[in-house]
């Protein structure tokens, strides 16, 4: 499978896991994640979402209103995939932990394991939420807003939440942080 994987991945796919590389080393350059070397929190930010790799192209960037109760119960065993593979490819297992974790929330409220995330994962996860909203979809029209980003990073610890949409502020829009 390695061989052939990252020939095969759909384009959105990979503009999203590029995207979210980007912003991991625009965040790197103002702040440091304690425990965590550059290199694996950005390769995490690369390969978060190759679970979804095999997924139809419409369903891959898809919101939870969108998609069926059996089509979101595979959705939330991405995280799962995502680790499997990259461990698969050789990924260190620091950086397949925080794939393994990033839509984990505070309290145990994210998925799939609802357990803590540590604190990598809630950077990622801040990082993964920012691209994602900075990319077309086919559902919504427009840019968000600074306001719509803190709302969606409400469950983010302050300084995580803050200093992330600090990099969209400072970048003047959403996509120009990516
Ligand atoms: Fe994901
Ligand atoms: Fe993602």
């Amino acid at each position: 499978m390695q061989n052939m994987f990252f020939t095969k991945l759909p384009i959105e796919l990979l503009a999203h896991s590029m995207h979210a590389g980007v912003l991991a080393v625009r965040l790197l350059r103002e702040v440091q994640i304690p425990g965590i070397r550059e290199a694996v929190f950005v390769t995490a930010a690369f390969l978060h979402d190759l679970g979804k790799a095999h997924w139809p192209e419409k369903f891959i960037m898809a919101p939870r209103y969108l998609l069926s109760n059996s089509e979101w119960y595979t959705m939330r065993a991405h995280p799962l995939v995502s680790a499997d593979i990259a461990s698969e490819l050789g990924v260190c297992p620091e950086a397949v932990e925080i794939i393994r974790q990033h839509h984990e929330r505070p309290g145990g409220k994210g998925y799939p394991l609802g357990i803590e995330p540590s604190e990598a994962a809630m950077w990622l996860s801040a990082v993964d939420v920012v691209a994602a909203m900075s990319e077309p979809r086919a559902y919504r029209k427009n840019l968000p807003s600074i306001d719509e980003i803190r709302r969606e990073l409400a469950w983010c610890p302050t300084h995580i939440r803050e200093t992330v949409i600090n990099l969209v502020i400072n970048a003047k829009t959403v996509k120009e942080a990516i």
